[in-house]
């Protein structure tokens, strides 16, 4: 190996040092007990989980569960979504479920009827269904729609139906976003190649939905005329990193947005990226755990006040979008 690939070698030993250790801290933390001071919540406080018949959305279900909320599991897929629910129901969790499918309009209104109901609306939505459909290397844009609809749009769609009908707080209804450092605008690696559109969408003064939607038309469009790979989008896993763009700026725009309501209206919104995590999404090829993917989305979602609003998020941190 050449001095340069020396350095190199080094410098991935010393990153996974790095993050070896700040995990190794997040679990620390996690043993430590919410006291009675920051515990907002109780058992009637409601939680709701996208897309959590497994992986890290089921993780969510259990640890929220733990720490005493009641939690609505939901699924495309009834039967999955069931299992889901009776597995966690036999350890003693108080576990609801219903079906969803965050891509359909349908089942979106459907739910959203349940949820009120039911239970009078949500206090906390965790928004983490998703798709890819691309592993290592692999690049394809065969589902890139189907990769739109579902992170980014059915995202929206949620948080559009669910905004109505959070309840009123003192602590605040809080969302939170599952999204991915791939979708980072300011990243070292697997940025937009297209400056100007970067500033746009960084600069809180000319970002707007019109903007977000505009922007992953254009990629659907060059992708439908087969000019994607010339148009500057993201390098690796492009079709999803758009997606996750997409819901980062969403989170952006949208804190704005909710922290004008009156106080007990409020609803804090952020977005955090999971690492990689060893889920079916990843062949199971990730470095972390379910609990340890599940951790900031619990974290933020349990966080006393006073909270951040339209933030990223990784390992506890705020990180950079
Ligand atoms: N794993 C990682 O390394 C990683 C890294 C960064 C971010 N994330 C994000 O973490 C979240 C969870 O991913 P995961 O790794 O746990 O993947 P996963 O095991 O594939 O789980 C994805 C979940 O989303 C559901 N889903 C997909 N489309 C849906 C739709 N239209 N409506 C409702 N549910 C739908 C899936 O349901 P079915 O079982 O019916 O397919 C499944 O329950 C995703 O948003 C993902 O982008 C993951």
């Amino acid at each position: 190996m050449g001095k340069a690939g020396l350095g190199r070698a080094r410098a991935r030993a010393r990153a996974q040092e790095r993050r070896q250790s700040r995990l190794n801290e997040v679990a620390r933390l996690r043993q430590v007990p919410y006291t009675q001071q920051q515990r907002w919540w109780c058992s009637e406080t409601t939680a709701v989980v996208t897309g959590s018949n497994r992986g890290i959305g089921f993780e969510i279900v259990r640890q929220l569960s733990k720490h005493g909320l009641r939690v609505i599991l939901t699924s495309r897929d009834v039967s999955k979504g069931q299992e889901a629910m009776t597995s966690l129901q036999r350890e003693g969790f108080n576990v609801d479920f219903h079906q969803l499918d965050i891509s359909d309009h349908d089942s979106i209104t459907r739910f959203s009827e349940w949820i009120v109901q039911k239970y009078d609306g949500l206090d906390v939505l965790i928004n983490n269904a998703g798709v890819n459909f691309n592993l290592g290397s692999d690049n394809s844009m065969e589902f890139a729609e189907e990769v739109i609809r579902t992170n980014y749009l059915g995202t929206k769609l949620m948080i559009e139906a669910m905004v109505p009908r959070m309840k009123p707080s003192p602590f605040g209804a809080r969302i939170v976003n599952v999204s991915s450092r791939l979708g980072r605008l300011n990243g070292r690696r697997n940025r937009l190649g297209d400056a100007a559109l970067r500033q746009q969408l960084s600069d809180d003064a000319t970002l707007s939905e019109e903007l977000i939607n505009c922007t992953v038309s254009k990629f659907l469009e060059q992708v439908k005329q087969g000019s994607w790979v010339s148009g500057g989008w993201p390098q690796n896993f492009t079709d999803y990193s758009v997606s996750k763009l997409a819901v980062n700026a969403y989170t952006r725009l949208l804190a704005k947005r909710l922290l004008t309501r009156s106080d007990v209206q409020k609803v804090y919104i952020n977005c955090y990226c999971p690492g990689w995590v060893k889920t079916a999404m990843t062949g199971w090829q990730g470095n972390n755990t379910l609990e340890e993917g599940a951790d900031t989305g619990v974290w933020l979602a349990l966080m006393s006040c006073p909270l951040p609003s339209g933030k990223f998020f990784a390992e506890r941190r705020e990180i950079s979008f």
